[in-house]
């Protein structure tokens, strides 16, 4: 089959995502937290999908879970077999399928950050949760964590994947919302250890120690089967992870819209001007023979995106082509991305042709 949709909703370095199946137009909602809600419905009323489940691929820590909310709107909630949510779900283990529409997804228990962590896999992606982050493992210094499992559990499910598939983690907090089993394989710091206990032993973790009042409190009501939840955002309690080095990747180079104006039939005649917003945005309005690969999808076409030499990356405002800049020269798929500041937004203003 064709690779899902995918759209990445960030807040505060938890990731939530919205998988959709190109086909049938059906979706899953990977860990929703409290106070998106309506930006959830609104990428799936945007790209014309029907979210049919909702998956919580751990008990969360840091941030409080809306899957109740979208449980009530009539939704199937999914959840590993030893989670201890009260919630109508569920439970999954080992090689079951969660199926939405024609994506089928095979779920893999992957212990060691809580006890009941999933990941599901299929598509070519491998929604990961809290387990395998970018350029680093999730935190196992909570009660029920354990290192030595957590990374026993990523090398078992994780690096036996295809090279190219695309992970899609829980937390992102440098701006690099994705990655692939390829890039964790090669620079991935958990990785040069030669087994659990050597992870270990390297990270230090005491257990429990990351159970603060606010991390009890967040979990307390994430088990709870109908908690009263506020609307807004709640504040994020914990950080779940590091990626490698800690801080935000760097910044790439960027250039305004009058700067690459009169380069832009040379850019574009090497398929070297991707436009990194959403389809709907692309077919709406755009600059005349620039490629559209949306941010989330860029995975799914690295091969194609290969260039050496300076390559233009665009958005409507120059956030989402910066990380898109950082994404693709992480991955080493280019050598020179230029984020185009101000974006398309900017680019109009500017009085620059499009179509
Ligand atoms: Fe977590």
């Amino acid at each position: 089959m064709n690779h899902p949709i995918v759209k990445i909703v960030q807040d505060s370095g938890c990731q939530s995502y919205v998988v959709g199946c190109p086909e049938t137009r059906r979706a899953l909602l990977v860990d929703p937290k409290v106070g998106r809600r309506e930006t959830i419905r609104d990428v799936c009323e945007r790209f014309g999908l029907t979210p049919v489940a909702v998956v919580d691929t751990h008990t969360h820590a840091d941030h409080l879970s809306d899957s109740v909310a979208f449980l009530n709107d009539g939704l199937t909630l999914y959840m590993g077999a030893r989670t201890a949510c009260r919630r109508d779900l569920k439970r999954v283990r080992k090689d079951d399928t969660v199926s939405v529409g024609s994506l089928e997804l095979r779920v893999a228990e992957v212990p060691g950050h809580t006890d009941d962590s999933i990941a599901l896999i299929g598509g070519g992606v491998a929604i990961a949760g809290d387990t395998l982050l970018v350029g680093g493992l999730a935190r196992a210094d909570f009660l029920g964590s354990d290192p030595a499992v957590l990374w026993e559990s990523v090398r078992d499910v994780f690096l036996a994947l295809p090279d190219e598939t695309v992970v899609l983690p829980g937390h992102d907090y440098r701006d690099l919302p994705f990655t692939t089993i390829e890039a964790e394989k090669a620079k991935n710091p958990a990785f040069r250890f030669a087994s659990g206990p050597k992870y270990a032993e390297s990270v230090g973790a005491v257990r429990g120690a990351g159970n603060t009042p606010e991390v009890d409190a967040t979990l307390a009501t994430n088990l709870e089967e109908a908690p009263d939840l506020p609307d807004s955002p709640h504040a994020v309690v914990a950080c779940c992870g590091s990626g490698e080095g800690g801080g935000m990747a760097p910044r790439e180079a960027e250039e305004s819209p009058a700067a690459l104006a009169d380069r832009r039939e040379e850019f574009c005649a090497r398929g070297a001007w991707i436009d990194v917003r959403d389809a709907w945005e692309f077919e709406a309005e755009r600059i005349p023979g620039t490629t559209n690969v949306p941010l989330g999808e860029l995975g799914f076409h690295l091969d194609a995106l290969r260039r050496d030499g300076p390559v233009v990356l665009s958005c409507l405002g120059g956030v989402r082509s910066m990380t898109a800049a950082r994404i693709l020269r992480r991955l080493g798929v280019l050598t020179e991305p230029i984020s185009m500041s101000g974006g398309f937004r900017e680019w109009k203003a500017t009085g620059l042709p499009t179509e």
